[in-house]
């Protein structure tokens, strides 16, 4: 028997019964609760989408309770610890781990693609030298448009599989652009025969060395960190990237508005905060006064705390143990410590215990990213190249759901009924 839900309207005494589907009612089905015919019918009010699904998706899985995390099915577990950025962006987009031939087909057009035009290029000089790398990489992701306007074509499967192999070739070339403008050195050609990856480092850090040999504990770091932000179902940046393509904007300035919206210290900007936030602590020995202000309403412990996890958040533990590789490597990052007592102090503490507030993907990202040589303002454009990955995978999801439209929320209007316009000289 169909499971349904019913609903008495006190008002009427009418009953509906609104069908039950994947443990969901449809907030359109509440339409046909009205007092009178020409009302527009019963609304949820969901301000932030607290307990609302915007689709239905077969990409990434997460039991926030338990500490799970799945990109199409495999653990992010052992993603991280056998796969590369390549291939598990390969799973994402395409929906199973890629055959040899595929991978080697995908790696190779990716390869091929690195390079950005000159114009680009001049584009990106043209900002101020103290930029911020995530400005500058935002708005070059939305120039994009205007030198490939065959993007425009969303629904041809073959464009949108061009533009989504430019996307992911050509992002860490303009991020590691951005990183050379800001520290005023000149920008690095892309070296095909490296990884993805150590393609990347080499962009960022070669100096005047004919050929850069990335290290092989930063290389593995960089991949597994991409492999961590891949994906994340609908968080605020997916969202927007949904709801620009619902539009159907090509995937160049909708992903520029996705990048915008990770851009907020709520979100992937809470990397550089939480940098910021140890910082200004200072020292071990301030950490009780400051999480007394936490508690006080005065600020927030940055890296703490996730909508939908509400246990330990699973690619936390996975940077935990990865950062004493990238550390023997490079030396202790000094604010590690101070990182640490802040979690044993949070995790015992009643406040952090009682609303499930556990480190998330950006308490320790921060630290390795910061020990690899980056500054604090690169912290959110690395956390932009590898979810560009899940940003197209979910466009691509949208698009040819045909259960979507243009997103278009409702309101419920509170300000002022009819009046009559009154002249400027005329008003009280
Ligand atoms: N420090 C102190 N208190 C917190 C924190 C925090 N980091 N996060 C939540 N709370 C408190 C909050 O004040 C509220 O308390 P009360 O019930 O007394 O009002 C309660 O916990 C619930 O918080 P909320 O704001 O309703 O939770 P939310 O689901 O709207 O927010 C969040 C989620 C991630 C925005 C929030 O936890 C936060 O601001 N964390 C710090 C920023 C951060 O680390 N963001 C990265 C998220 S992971 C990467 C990504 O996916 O972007």
């Amino acid at each position: 028997m169909a499971e349904t839900l019913t609903i008495t309207d006190n008002r009427t005494g009418r009953q509906y019964e609104v069908p039950i589907q994947d443990g969901t009612i449809k907030a359109t089905d509440l339409r046909q609760i009205k007092v009178a015919p020409d009302e527009f019918g019963l609304m949820t009010y969901d301000p932030a989408f607290m307990n609302t699904a915007n689709c239905k998706s077969r990409i990434t899985y997460i039991d926030g309770d338990k500490g799970v995390l799945l990109y199409r099915g495999y653990p992010i577990e052992q993603l991280a610890e056998q796969s590369d950025f390549l291939e598990t962006a390969s799973l994402i987009l395409s929906g199973e781990l890629p055959l040899q031939k595929q991978h080697d087909d995908w790696t190779r057009q990716v390869t091929l693609h690195t390079m950005l035009h000159t114009n680009i290029a001049k584009l990106m000089e043209g900002f101020r030298h103290d930029a911020h790398p995530m400005g500058m990489f935002i708005s070059t992701v939305g120039a994009l448009s205007t030198f490939y306007p065959d993007a425009k074509e969303i629904f041809s499967p073959e464009s949108r599989r061009l533009q989504t192999i430019r996307l992911i070739a050509k992002l860490p070339s303009i991020a590691a652009y951005a990183f050379r403008h800001s520290i005023g050195r000149p920008f690095n050609q892309p070296d095909n025969d490296l990884t993805y990856a150590g393609n990347f480092l080499s962009m960022l850090f070669r100096m005047t060395e004919l050929k850069y040999q990335p290290n092989p504990v930063l290389e593995r770091a960089m991949e597994v960190l991409f492999i961590l932000h891949a994906d994340h179902e609908q968080n605020c940046s997916t969202t927007t990237m949904r709801t620009i393509g619902s539009s159907h904007a090509d995937p160049y300035s909708a992903l520029a508005g996705a990048a915008a919206a990770l851009y907020g210290p709520l979100h992937g900007g809470a990397n550089e905060a939480v940098l910021r936030m140890l910082h200004e602590i200072g020292s071990i020995n301030h950490i009780p006064a400051f999480i007394k202000r936490v508690k006080a309403g005065e600020g927030r412990l940055m890296g703490f705390g996730h909508r939908v996890y509400k246990s330990y958040d699973p690619r936390a533990k996975i940077i935990k143990k990865m950062a004493d590789l990238v550390f023997d490597a490079t030396g202790k990052n000094p604010l590690l410590e101070m990182a640490l007592e802040l979690e044993r102090i949070a995790l015992e503490d009643e406040y952090f215990v009682s609303r499930k507030l556990y480190p998330n993907v950006d308490f320790y990202s921060g630290l390795i990213y910061q020990a690899m040589g980056f500054p604090v303002d690169m912290f959110p454009v690395l956390f932009a190249i590898p979810r560009t990955a899940g940003w197209i995978a979910q466009w691509e999801e949208m698009l040819n759901d045909p259960d979507q439209k243009i997103a278009r929320p409702r309101q419920i209007y509170l300000g002022s009924g009819p009046r009559n316009y009154v002249p400027r000289e005329k008003r009280k």
